[in-house]
């Protein structure tokens, strides 16, 4: 069987490390046979002759078995990953920003064209949360689904916490794990986490929400001060991002900062770590804890997700029992 032949569309942190996974594994039987990049100038890891600076050039590439695109812009990356549906091709995903705000567009390109689009790697790094909520809980009714979705700000609260380092050199450790976005304040501002909660609304409800309408509120005003008055009180503060299915049927999403206590496995989810909690009706409880930054956890993310595409693999975006209708407002009426 020959290989499976990549274009790959973004070679920062996630675009190398899903590289260097692939060169590992020969065994796996992917090939990256083109890589586009915007800079021409930027210092690589690999010789400039292997890289194009023509994305577009690679989504008309009829040579290419499928396409990975994980580029920061998420205008460009609509407009690549767009038109690479139109021609009915298959592509992976990791631009959560893009993602939350053009789903509906997304999907149905797809039902249109009969491309298929994956993005593990959108939502929680390493964490399988995308396709266990799409695939495993399809026939479930969920009260709620909710956790840690941004690696960075948990980096910055438990370095806080843990060596009382300061916001500022805290945030400079995160982006040079290169665990932050090109904008951090998509990080601290809790848009990078909200735009993740929209994405599992569609899977674990049904439901597209509209981003701008899902209150959000970061870490940019937590002071040390505030983290040791809830140590001292035997709590940490987390930024949980949540959907939740209301008692009338309707589901809610926030984003916020909450205090925590041992009872909760959230407790334990420190550094770049993420942790996601499903409420199931039947099921019960489960919780996934993984890396939810990183060029490797998140590359490897991407990587399931090709394998996914060569098995057929597609999201099932399945109608759950109650369709439930979106209230925001309601979001704090819980119990
Ligand atoms: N900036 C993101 C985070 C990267 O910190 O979680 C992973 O999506």
């Amino acid at each position: 069987q020959p290989p499976l032949r990549i274009g790959l569309i973004g070679f920062g942190c996630v675009g190398q490390g899903f590289y260097d996974i692939i060169q590992q594994q020969p065994a796996l039987g992917l090939a990256i046979t083109r890589i586009a990049v915007k800079h021409p100038a930027k210092a690589r890891t690999l010789a400039p002759e292997q890289f194009s600076y023509h994305a577009e050039a690679l989504v008309n590439d009829p040579t290419l078995d499928l396409l990975v695109e994980v580029i920061d812009d998420p205008a460009e990356a609509f407009r690549l990953v767009s038109a690479a549906l139109r021609l009915g091709r298959r592509v992976v995903t990791a631009n959560k920003a893009m993602l939350a705000r053009h789903l509906p567009e997304l999907v149905s390109l797809q039902q249109e064209f009969g491309g298929t689009l994956l993005y593990e790697a959108a939502v929680c790094g390493s964490i399988p949360i995308v396709r266990t909520l799409d695939s495993y809980f399809s026939h479930e009714p969920l009260h709620a689904v909710l956790g840690i979705f941004n690696g960075s700000s948990n980096y910055v609260l438990t370095r806080m916490s843990e060596a009382g380092t300061d916001y500022g050199p805290a945030l400079a450790e995160a982006q040079a794990q290169g665990f932050a976005e090109t904008d951090p304040a998509l990080d601290m501002g809790a848009f990078d986490p909200r735009s993740k909660a929209v994405i599992l609304a569609a899977h674990a409800y049904g439901v597209f929400l509209n981003p701008e309408e899902v209150l959000n509120l970061g870490i940019e005003h937590i002071r040390a001060a505030d983290i040791a008055h809830a140590a001292a009180q035997g709590q940490k503060i987390k930024v949980v991002a949540g959907l939740y299915r209301l008692p009338n049927g309707r589901v809610t999403a926030l984003v916020m900062p909450q205090l925590l206590g041992p009872e909760s496995p959230l407790f334990t989810v420190e550094h770049e770590f993420n942790g996601v909690l499903i409420e199931a009706r039947y099921a019960g409880p489960q919780f996934l804890r993984g890396r939810g930054a990183g060029g490797h956890p998140t590359g490897s993310a991407v990587l399931t997700d090709v394998l996914a595409l060569r098995r057929g693999f597609r999201y099932a975006y399945a109608k759950r029992a109650t369709p439930p209708e979106i209230q925001l407002t309601e979001g704090l009426e819980l119990n």
